[in-house]
């Protein structure tokens, strides 16, 4: 669906974008992660045809975004990081202002603004003057009106920063929804958890350049990166000689105890968790519980950028 090739943008000196290449597929939501600076706006803007690269060459379901802006345009919803402002209109006026914007025929703009204010959740908030919405519903607004055409992608520019973590899971909420409907998603982040759960693929900017692309699990494995498991000991022998157990095994890389528990970090490629078990029982260790960590998306970040943020 959106297709980067050797893409380089220079702002006077700086290079903003340094050969970039990148694919989305069609029906893809790809969390596109990296610092402040890193790139990831003006990748987006080029994709969304308000700026021009300075070399290479991109398209969007095969549409070139140099030459044919007016067909991408109406592909695509484009959320900028900074919504513009509208003061004393209302959400509902907002909205039909982008509905006759996009020619939507004006028997159809109440539907269509309906639809778009269903799927956000800003029903309520339909005669609520626009500059008076939480940073939550602002974002979610923002997303309506790029909902507003129907378009087959989105380019969401960091839509869930500065959000509060209540408002960040109704954005997470909305675009999984979105994610279902088949739309390919391209969203930027520089919060990297934010995404683990949303993306199918993930691609990682720094400084211009894409350092990484792929799925989560290819992030990890790239990373070398296992899984970490959390074991808590109820008794039997103490924490310590629980953990002498398991250190040496090949498929261990590395033990910590805390207290009455212990966090282990497998290799990348091993599968099986059942061995820790035997192994902790045999040592006559009692285990209460035994859960895998969450994702470990940061550290796989910090390992693919080899610290090397700005
Ligand atoms: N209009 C501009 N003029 C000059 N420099 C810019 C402009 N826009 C962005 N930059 C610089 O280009 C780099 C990449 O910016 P940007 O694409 O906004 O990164 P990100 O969205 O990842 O934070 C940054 O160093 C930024 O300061
Ligand atoms: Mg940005």
């Amino acid at each position: 669906m959106i297709e980067a090739r050797n893409l380089t943008k220079r702002y006077g000196k700086l290079l903003a974008l340094d050969d970039l290449s990148l694919d989305i597929a069609p029906g893809e939501v790809f969390g596109f992660i990296g610092p402040n600076g890193a790139g990831k706006s003006t990748t987006m803007k080029i994709l969304a045809c308000l700026m021009k690269a300075d070399s290479g060459k991109a398209t969007v379901n095969g549409h070139d975004v140099r030459t044919e802006g007016a067909t991408i345009r109406r592909l695509i919803g484009y959320m900028p990081d900074f919504l513009g402002v509208y003061e004393d209109l209302t959400v509902d006026e907002y909205l039909q202002f982008f509905a006759s914007a996009f020619e939507i025929p004006r028997k159809e703009r109440k539907t269509v603004v309906d639809g778009v204010l269903d799927l956000t959740d800003l029903t309520d908030k339909r005669r609520s003057p626009v500059d008076g919405l939480s940073r939550g519903m602002t974002q979610r607004l923002g997303v309506a009106r790029v909902l507003i055409h129907d378009p087959k992608v989105l380019l969401l520019d960091e839509p869930a920063s500065g959000l509060d973590p209540r408002a960040r899971i109704e954005m997470r909420t909305l675009l999984a929804e979105l994610g279902r409907m088949g739309k390919s998603i391209m969203i930027s982040s520089h919060i990297l958890t934010e995404l683990a759960e949303l993306c199918n693929t993930i691609g990682i900017i720094e400084k211009g350049k894409l350092l990484f692309s792929g799925t989560l699990d290819d992030a990890y494995r790239k990373a070398a990166l296992g899984d970490r498991v959390r074991i808590s000991i109820e008794g039997g022998v103490p924490a310590e000689v629980a953990a002498a157990a398991l250190e040496g095994d090949g498929r261990v890389m590395r033990v910590a105890t805390n207290g009455s528990s212990l966090t282990v970090d497998l290799g990348p490629e091993v599968q099986s968790r059942h061995f820790l078990v035997e192994k902790l029982v045999a040592a006559g260790a009692h285990i209460g519980a035994m859960r895998p960590e969450e994702a470990r998306l940061e550290d796989a970040f910090m390992r693919l950028t080899k610290g090397s943020v700005q």
